[in-house]
């Protein structure tokens, strides 16, 4: 089987793709129409023609406007069964999908109107087609400890529905440390943890991220390479990192995918995985970023079988559902 098929016919997991990110520009033109929201876009091509970014805060101006399309829950009902029929298309059998409350709350949608909405795209894809579904319920760094204590316990009725908590938006300025104590209280309650770490910011981040949040998983990471040191604990213990090829290149964190360092980390034995991260915003879903490696980097067959191995190795999934994909 040539790469191209294979890449589509491996089962794989998604493990660092936010919801909100995936809001592709028709879909914010029909709901702001839907809700009367006056966007600063004159037609769909101007909304797509919009993503240019230079870094990664250019992006979340960008991302955080076009979420205050997302009013009720057929909304996010809708943002999310989008997702994942990409998922059905895309060979997708199990995701890992994070979610910002605190980008919907702070405009007065709270979580009785997303988590439902959420909730019943979950079910009819998992009865349509098999898929699962993890959430994870992300904080919003550059807001403080206390916004973030504060959407734990809003939560509280829908901790059912949720896996683990992790950390996104703007990183540099906002390390790890400032989020120790909700940390604790998420690990606590028994949600797995994860944090970005190392997209911008430098490796002291991820050394953060590692002993005072405890994560299971390094959202990006990549720049865990100016750290020997670091590149040798991340590869003994085994922690993965949810890699965003084309997020990196449109976020300009390498200035062009065949200068990405997946497949050194990959070849190093680092566990890296590949994934989407905002796929409307950056132009691909996950099948587009494993064939960005192949045009760019030459991926090879073991690399792509290894990627997809590995990324179902750092998922949560109990271990006797990893076993059955391995
Ligand atoms: N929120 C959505 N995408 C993000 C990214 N790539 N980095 C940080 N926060 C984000
Ligand atoms: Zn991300």
């Amino acid at each position: 089987m040539n790469l191209i098929k294979l890449i589509h016919a491996l089962p794989k997991t998604e493990l660092h793709l936010h919801i909100e990110g995936s809001l592709e520009p028709a879909m914010m033109w029909n709901l702001a129409s839907k809700h009367g929201v006056s966007l600063p876009y004159d037609s769909i091509a101007d909304i797509e023609a919009a993503y240019q970014f230079e870094d990664l805060q250019s992006f979340l101006d960008l991302y955080y406007q076009g979420a205050d399309v997302l009013r009720d829950e057929d909304d996010f009902y809708q943002l999310m069964m989008a997702y994942l029929t990409r998922c059905h298309d895309d060979n997708v059998v199990h995701a890992e999908i994070m979610f910002d409350p605190q980008t919907h709350t702070s405009r007065g949608v709270g979580f009785d109107v997303f988590m439902p909405g959420f909730e019943r795209a979950i079910q009819d894809a998992k009865q349509k087609w098999g898929i699962s579904v993890y959430l994870i319920m992300s904080f919003l760094r550059h807001l403080s400890e206390k916004d973030a204590i504060d959407t734990l316990n809003q939560a509280r009725a829908y901790y059912p529905m949720i896996k683990a908590v992790g950390l996104d938006s703007s990183e540099l300025g906002n390390p790890p440390e400032k989020f120790v104590k909700v940390f604790a209280a998420a690990r606590a309650l028994g949600f797995k943890c994860v944090a970005h770490a190392g997209e911008e910011g430098p490796p002291e981040y991820i050394w953060q991220a590692l002993d005072l949040l405890h994560v299971d998983r390094i959202d990006h990471g990549v720049r865990c390479v100016e750290d020997a040191s670091l590149m040798q604990r991340l590869k003994d213990e085994g922690m993965p990192l949810t890699v965003c090829p084309q997020s990196n290149i449109k976020l300009c964190v390498f200035d062009h995918m065949k200068d990405h360092n997946i497949l050194s980390l990959l070849d190093d034995d680092l566990c890296v995985t590949v994934n989407a991260d905002d796929p409307s915003y950056f132009g691909g879903y996950l099948n587009d970023n494993y064939r960005a490696l192949m045009t760019h980097l030459s991926m090879n067959e073991s690399q792509l079988v290894k990627l997809v191995k590995n990324s179902f190795v750092a998922s949560f999934l109990p271990t006797d559902e990893k076993n059955h994909w391995l």
